[in-house]
């Protein structure tokens, strides 16, 4: 026999939430991916180094900080703890929780900005910007918004028109304004300093073809290569909130520089509590017997797969083994929704449920390829109450009553069916595979056919009928003894997934901590303790009732009357200006229909005399579409387009009431015809 191979040395990171809000349950994907993965190669007996923290720095959360009244050291010291809280309560098993405002990441972003700078990899060049005069800042693309350049549309985004789709520069906005003053910026120049990514134009491609990255992900490094690689701005000018760039004085380094390396220096912390070596970690030369890996979502995998590893390669430190992208969580086949109450945060959801109904079902989505994951609320329940309740704690449950009652808690000697105590052995290589490439989703079915195999091997036996015979009690014990090592040998696959059932069971099943060798040593002849369920199944009311307190009113909705009857009547005069500029034409709704998914929508075709406007109007609560169409209203004709989820809504119509069933549109007396203006 060889010598068993040496425990690998790894690290891993998952993405840095940032600290201006909750974390919701698009947040825990990539971090349950991370801990499912951590936990496995711990149970394999590999040393493993779990490290997150919060991405704590840039205007967003300068801002925000401010508009609470509360200091940015405030804001993040409070984000930390609550994000901190979330973990916990998802069974998160991080080694290393610091923030990017930490110290060891000050020290370590300013040294890789010096070894840039002295390599000659640092440019600084004069650039233009939009400015905010009243409020004395620089105004990054999100804060300034305009009508689209392509379309016409007003109030789109710096970056990109959310009506026609187009993306620009904010400078080509048509009467641009500022988000945080209204005022129209003007352009102003200052030095910024850029890293000269093209540099590494030749590391980044071998970086490409190693086996680092997913192969989709290397074909969108190719498309990134023929688009020609441009040098990466990374300061910010004052105010900012964030590390001053040494001999810079008001210039700071840009959020996404110091954010990877926040994964340095969480790691960093770690190794200065426990003695570990982080050089071992990090250098160059140690890049041979450590491995590093990052686990990320799809929408930041440039920062990650261009910039990260030319940085650190510039900086001479190692590039990371390995970057995992995960796709986005839809819930309901959707963009997660405040209105609709699935924009779920990780505290809600531990408030009704379970962790490891998330983390189960997760496991059972989850692949190893850049693909969305949608959380169907009804599949969610089913799969985990047929699988986890159904199937794996049956096993326990149908075994443990007889061991208990019958044979004082005692296992038999041997097993009834050495072929199944087999068939759960020789699933352990596959398994383990399908773990180690991040293909959940497979081992969970194949771990689910063994629960199958060990719940018919149970029905065929008949442990219920054979006790009834004085003479057969040996082989119901014997029986139950195959049905729990079967529950046991399940616990120890699932037991990166299910670390508090998995808890529980190990003191159900009196064994201590369960490691993956332990599949290979049943228990025989072992004492028992009593069983107690180790889960309920999921209550539809559960979630009913996470829906409902994840609801919050939606922002000023053109297509919501009830948000706009919120209002407040007396907010303020307006001028009869104002009051000119409403295009309020009477219309004539010639097609009325629900529409798939919206609670409160329905889809309105209106004539306004020779045109057709398409409107989603919140009326549903009040009306069917077929008591609507024929009949003449009011509507705005000169609102923005809107684009929502549905479609483009082109307008609005006037109703009144407090909402639900007592919704009113208005109606013009007889004779009024389509197209009239209202005056
Ligand atoms: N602060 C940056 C990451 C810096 S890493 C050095 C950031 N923060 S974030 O809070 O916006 O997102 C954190 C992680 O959550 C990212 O990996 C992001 O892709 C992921 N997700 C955010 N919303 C998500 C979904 N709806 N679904 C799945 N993952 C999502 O980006
Ligand atoms: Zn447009």
């Amino acid at each position: 026999m060889s010598a068993p191979a040496p425990p690998r040395k790894i690290l891993v990171s998952n993405a840095l939430p940032y600290a201006n809000g909750a974390l919701h349950l698009g947040h825990m994907v990539g971090f349950m991916q991370a801990d499912i993965w951590v936990r496995f190669q711990k149970l394999r007996g590999h040393q493993v180094t779990f490290v997150g923290g919060d991405d704590q720095h840039g205007t967003p959360i300068m801002l925000s900080a401010a508009e609470k009244g509360l200091t940015p050291q405030q804001l993040i010291d409070q984000m930390e703890s609550q994000h901190i809280e979330s973990l916990r309560g998802f069974n998160i098993d991080l080694d290393s929780y610091v923030g990017t405002h930490a110290r060891q990441n000050q020290q370590i972003s300013t040294e890789i900005y010096l070894r840039l700078k002295q390599g000659g990899h640092i440019d600084v060049r004069t650039i233009e910007q939009s400015f905010d005069e009243e409020k004395g800042m620089f105004l990054p693309d999100r804060y300034v918004k305009g009508t689209c350049p392509k379309c016409k549309s007003p109030d789109q985004y710096g970056d990109n028109c959310e009506v026609c789709g187009s993306t620009y520069d904010s400078t080509e906005l048509i009467d641009p304004y500022s988000v945080l003053s209204g005022k129209p910026p003007v352009m102003r120049e200052s030095e910024h300093y850029f890293f000269k990514v093209s540099e590494f134009e030749q590391m980044l491609s071998d970086w490409r073809q190693s086996d680092a990255l997913q192969p989709e992900i290397a074909n969108k490094l190719t498309e990134w290569f023929e688009g020609g690689l441009l040098d990466w701005d990374i300061s910010r000018d004052e105010p900012y909130w964030g590390f001053e760039i040494p001999d810079a004085p008001g210039k700071f380094f840009y959020v996404w520089l110091d954010a990877p390396i926040g994964y340095m220096a969480s790691h960093k912390a770690h190794c200065e509590l426990t003695g570990e070596d982080w050089e071992s970690y990090w250098s160059t030369d140690a890049s041979a017997d450590t491995e590093v890996y990052h686990f990320i979502g799809k929408d930041i995998v440039r920062f990650h797969t261009l910039f990260w590893p030319a940085l650190l390669y510039a900086a001479r430190y190692r590039i990371p083994s390995g970057v995992f992208v995960h796709g986005f969580l839809t819930v309901d086949g959707a963009k997660m929704s405040k209105s609709r109450g699935t924009f779920i945060r990780a505290s809600t959801y531990l408030e009704h449920l379970n962790p490891e109904y998330l983390r189960y079902y997760f496991a059972a989505k989850s692949g190893s390829g850049v693909v969305d994951m949608d959380m169907n609320l009804e599949d969610f329940s089913t799969r985990v109450n047929s699988d986890l309740v159904g199937k794996l704690v049956n096993i326990a449950s149908r075994c443990a009553g007889f061991i208990g009652k019958r044979f004082n808690g005692e296992l038999a000697s041997q097993s009834d069916s050495p072929e199944l105590q087999a068939a759960f052995e020789a699933a352990a290589d596959s398994i383990a595979g399908r773990y180690e490439r991040r293909e959940f989703s497979q081992a969970m079915r194949e771990i689910m056919a063994l629960a199958d195999q060990a719940n018919q091997y149970i029905d065929e036996r008949k442990p219920w009928q054979l006790i009834k015979h004085e003479s057969k009690l040996d082989e119901v014990q014997q029986i139950c003894t195959a049905g729990i090592n079967g529950f046991r040998s399940l616990c120890i696959y699932l037991k990166p997934v299910l670390p508090a059932l998995v808890a529980e069971a190990e003191s159900f099943l009196n064994c201590g901590a369960l490691s993956w060798e332990d599949l290979h040593r049943p228990l025989y002849g072992n004492k028992i303790n009593k069983f107690k369920p180790l889960m309920i199944r999921i209550e539809p009311q559960s979630i009913a009732n996470m829906i409902e307190d994840s609801k919050e009113l939606p922002e000023a909705d053109a297509t919501q009357p009830d948000s706009l009857l919120a209002k407040d009547p007396l907010a303020g005069e307006i001028s009869f200006d104002d009051f000119a500029k409403l295009d309020l034409r009477i219309a004539k709704i010639v097609a009325a229909q629900h529409v798939e998914n919206a609670d409160k929508l329905l889809q309105l075709t209106l004539d306004i005399g020779g045109e057709t406007r398409n409107v989603f109007a919140g009326i549903k609560s009040a009306y069917n579409p077929e008591q609507l169409v024929g009949r003449l209203t009011v509507m705005v004709a000169n609102l923005a387009p809107r684009k929502m989820r549905f479609g483009l809504s082109e307008g609005m119509v006037l109703a009144a009431g407090p909402g639900g069933s007592e919704l009113f549109i208005l109606g013009p007396d007889d004779g009024a015809k389509p197209g009239m203006r209202v005056k």
